[in-house]
Order: structure tokens, then sequence, then C-alpha cells
């Protein structure tokens, strides 16, 4: 269906937006408060450089299809969707300068104002980037405020966070790799009215904090893979390693490298090789008399990683507890405690007080031998007095259950009241009841 819609911004993000929508067989209106783009695009030509949109905006002006104004005033009476593009630019101190976006929404409240009360609810889509929070906590209370009403009969609000990059904007357009809806309540955004159907990606509808925080999260993510293949670059580079032919073999593992694993929020990670091969990854950076910070804030990370656990079981049940540690060894199926980020833990929560109890069905202290048996001796605290191999005298008098992994069966063994705290997931801590 061929709706009117308004596009607020002509920079990079409306400008192509509007020339998609014109192109789909919408009527757009684009809205600037600069006047030498909005000439530009009723003219048919682009504020922006960006391939292909000029030809989709001259094309959608012959059409009829497309008209461009420094305000969108009494047209709003006549839109079915308004998407926001405005500017969120860095403020000195990092965070997004919310000023532009809060500026419109005062404009588009008064707007909604004056807009006939029998026509359907106006869509506003946002789509400018800005923090996990900002929905919520600026812009339904602004458009609550100055429209007189809140959202639900008059109009809509949803955020639709835009993932297109410069210079393949019209194609990025096109092909998401996903379209992710933020809105107030399941199924209020009406999946936006059907604009974004026929491009056949996956749609998220999730609230709206969700919807913010996935643009910086992907964002975040894109400049660390761009830091860390660099930095990997400069170690190649000083050892005389062709860069290129170890990303090649890098990237060709689709198992391990480029895929899910490792990517999910969860425990710290240890284990006999990933420490271990990170500090001989940083001693050789040392040795080429290269700075990498990326990898060298990697360990870093996973301590504090550590120390954000304890505090969190601090919170949960405040030591002494008692507290149920699941998983001793590095992770289910071993005996392996080399590392072992649940050994450092137990022994930070004993430092901090707690009564630990410790189950681990994979571990049986006469049994270890090596390393580990040395590491049993240095630990004998916890792997003489504090493992209990049955649950049940384990669990005794316990207040909070800590999964560092999870035995085959365990979880319809724990009582159904008893608060768990899965690490794997860094999740579910009520009781279950
Ligand atoms: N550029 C990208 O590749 C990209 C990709 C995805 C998301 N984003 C996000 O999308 C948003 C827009 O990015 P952009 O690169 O298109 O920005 P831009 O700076 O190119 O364009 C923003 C436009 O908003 C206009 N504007 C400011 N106040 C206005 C108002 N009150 N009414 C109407 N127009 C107003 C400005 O004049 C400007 O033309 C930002 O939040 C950005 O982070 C950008």
């Amino acid at each position: 269906m061929a709706l009117a819609i308004g596009i607020l911004g002509l920079g990079y993000v409306g400008t192509t937006t509007a020339a998609c929508l014109a192109r789909d067989g919408h009527f757009v209106l684009g809205v600037d408060i600069n006047p030498e783009k909005v000439a530009a695009v009723a003219e048919g030509r682009s504020p922006v450089r960006e391939p292909g949109v000029e030809e989709l905006l001259a094309q959608a002006v012959r059409r009829g299809q497309l008209q461009a104004a420094t305000e969108v005033g009494e047209a709003l009476a006549r839109l079915d969707m308004v998407m926001v593009c405005v500017g969120t630019p860095s403020r000195l101190d990092g965070r997004l300068d919310l000023a532009h976006l809060l500026e419109v929404t005062r404009q588009l409240g008064r707007g909604l104002r004056q807009r006939p009360r029998d026509r359907s609810p106006l869509l506003l889509v946002y789509r400018s980037t800005v923090p996990p929070g900002t929905m919520e906590r600026f812009v339904l209370p602004a458009l609550e405020r100055t429209v007189g009403e809140p959202p639900g009969r008059g109009y809509e609000v949803a955020f639709a966070p835009e993932f297109l990059r410069e210079a393949t904007a019209v194609r990025d357009y096109d092909q998401p790799a996903r379209i992710v809806i933020g809105e107030r309540e399941r199924g209020a955004s009406q999946r936006l009215l059907g604009i974004w159907d026929h491009l056949g990606a996956p749609v998220f509808e999730v609230p709206y904090a969700v919807a913010e925080m996935v643009k910086f999260v992907d964002n975040s993510f894109h400049a660390l893979k761009v830091a860390f293949a660099n930095e990997i670059g400069r170690i190649c580079v000083a050892r005389g390693i062709d860069p290129q032919r170890v990303a090649d073999i890098f990237l060709a593992d689709t198992k391990l490298n480029i895929s899910p694993a490792y990517l999910r929020p969860g425990g710290p990670f240890g284990g006999s090789c990933l420490p271990k091969d990170l500090s001989a990854m940083l001693a050789l950076a040392r040795e080429c008399g290269l700075a990498v910070p990326v990898l060298a804030g990697v360990g870093e990370s996973n301590a504090l990683h550590l120390a954000w656990i304890v505090a969190r079981i601090g919170e949960l049940a405040p030591p002494p507890g008692p507290v149920l540690l699941v998983g001793l060894s590095f992770k289910a199926g071993t005996d392996d405690l080399r590392n072992s980020p649940f050994l450092a833990l137990a022994e930070r929560l004993l430092d901090a007080g707690f009564d630990l109890r410790v189950h681990d069905p994979d571990l049986d202290p006469d049994r270890l031998v090596g390393v580990n048996f040395a590491l049993a001796l240095e630990h004998e605290e916890l792997l003489r007095r504090r493992l209990a191999q049955d649950l049940a005298e384990a669990l005794e008098g316990v207040r909070l259950v800590v999964l560092g992994k999870e035995p085959d069966g365990l979880r319809a063994r724990l009582p159904r009241d008893l608060p768990v705290f899965d690490l794997g997931r860094l999740a579910g801590v009520a009781g279950r009841r």
C-alpha cells in the first residue's frame, strides 16, 4: 500500500531513505532545516554523495512522488508515518547530543495537536542512533507533554535503528541483514505498516532499549574487529609474516572464529589455552616493540568480569551466603583445573567471607594428576573441605546457587524457589516458583 511518509533530516540516512521509499511507490516529504539540502532534494539532486541516490531522487521528483520543505508544518495532517533521521553527533564527553532529536520531537508533538482526530494514529519512527533508554526516558515523555496525551490513540512511536553504510547505502537499505523494531508494546508498530515487507529480512520486534542497544553493539563490534585485525596485522608485519594469508586462514574458520562461538555474554574465559596463549601473544608484541591495547586489555577485561560476578553474587546473597557454586573445573566434561575461572571465583568468594559450597560431578580430587594434582594441593580448602559430591548435602541452607556449568539434569534437582545465578547466560536470578 502506498503511504505518505515524512522524512525529518536529509543527511546520508534521510536522503537515502527518502529516495528508496519514493522508488517503492510511497509519497515522500523530505524535511530539513538546511534550505540548501531542501532545495537540492526538491530539484531531484542529492545533497550527499551516495551512489544511486541522485538517480532515484530525480525519478521520484519527476513522478511527483517526492517533495521537500524546511518544516513539516500542516503536511503532518496528511502523513501516515514520519521517520526521524536527524543527526545525533558526539558531545565532548562522548555521549550523543540529542538536541536535534528532541527539538524535532517537540515540533512533532505540537503538530500532532492539530492533526484531525478521525485520522489513523500517526506512526513516528525514530531511526537516528540513540543510547538505550532514550525513547522511554526522553522521547515518549516529551511527546506526551507536547501532544497532551500518551501514545496509542493519536500517535504511535517506534524505534527502528538504521544499519546502512555510506557508499553502499542503497544496497544496504535494500538488503538489510535484519530489521529491528523497538516498540512500546507488542504489535504497536504494526510492523511499520508493511514498508519493508518486500525486503524479506528477518524482523525482530523488541522493547525500545533492546533495539537502541543493538545499534550501539553493532558499531562497537565493528570498531573492535577493525582494531583487533590491525593489531594482528602489525604483529605479522613486524615478524615478516603475510598478514593477509593469516587473515585468509583465520576467516576460513567459520566454526569458532567467524561464528556465534564465544560471542554470548556469560562467564569469564579461562582454561589451559586461552590465558596462556594470549599472554604469549602479548609477549610477542612486546618483543616486536608494538603497543597492542586491544589485545592487552582482554586479560584486564576478563579479570574485571570476574570481579563484577563476585560483586553481583554479594548483592544477590550478601556474605556469608551460604552460596553453592556448581562447577570448579574450567568447563563441563573435564576435570582440568588449569586457569579455571571458577577456581578463581571460588577463591574470591572465600576471600570475601562467603560460606561456600562447591559441587562438580566432573571432579574427583583423588584422581587428579600432574599440574591438576598440584592445583588440588594448592587449593586444598576448596577441594577437600568445600567440595560436596552429594548435591543434596551441598544444597543444605544455601541461599543462592551460582551455575558455573550445568551438569545434565541438575536444574530439575534444585529446589524450585532457590535463586539461581546462571553464569553461562548472566541471567536467571529470582527463584523459579
Ligand atoms: N551516516 C551513516 O552511515 C549512518 C548509518 C546508520 C545510522 N546513522 C545515524 O542516523 C542519524 C543521521 O545520520 P546522518 O549521517 O544522516 O546525519 P547527517 O548529519 O548527515 O544529517 C542529519 C540531518 O538532520 C538535519 N536536521 C537537524 N535538525 C533538524 C530538524 N530540527 N528538522 C529537520 N532536519 C534537521 C540536519 O540539517 C542534517 O541535514 C544519526 O543518528 C546517525 O548516527 C548514520
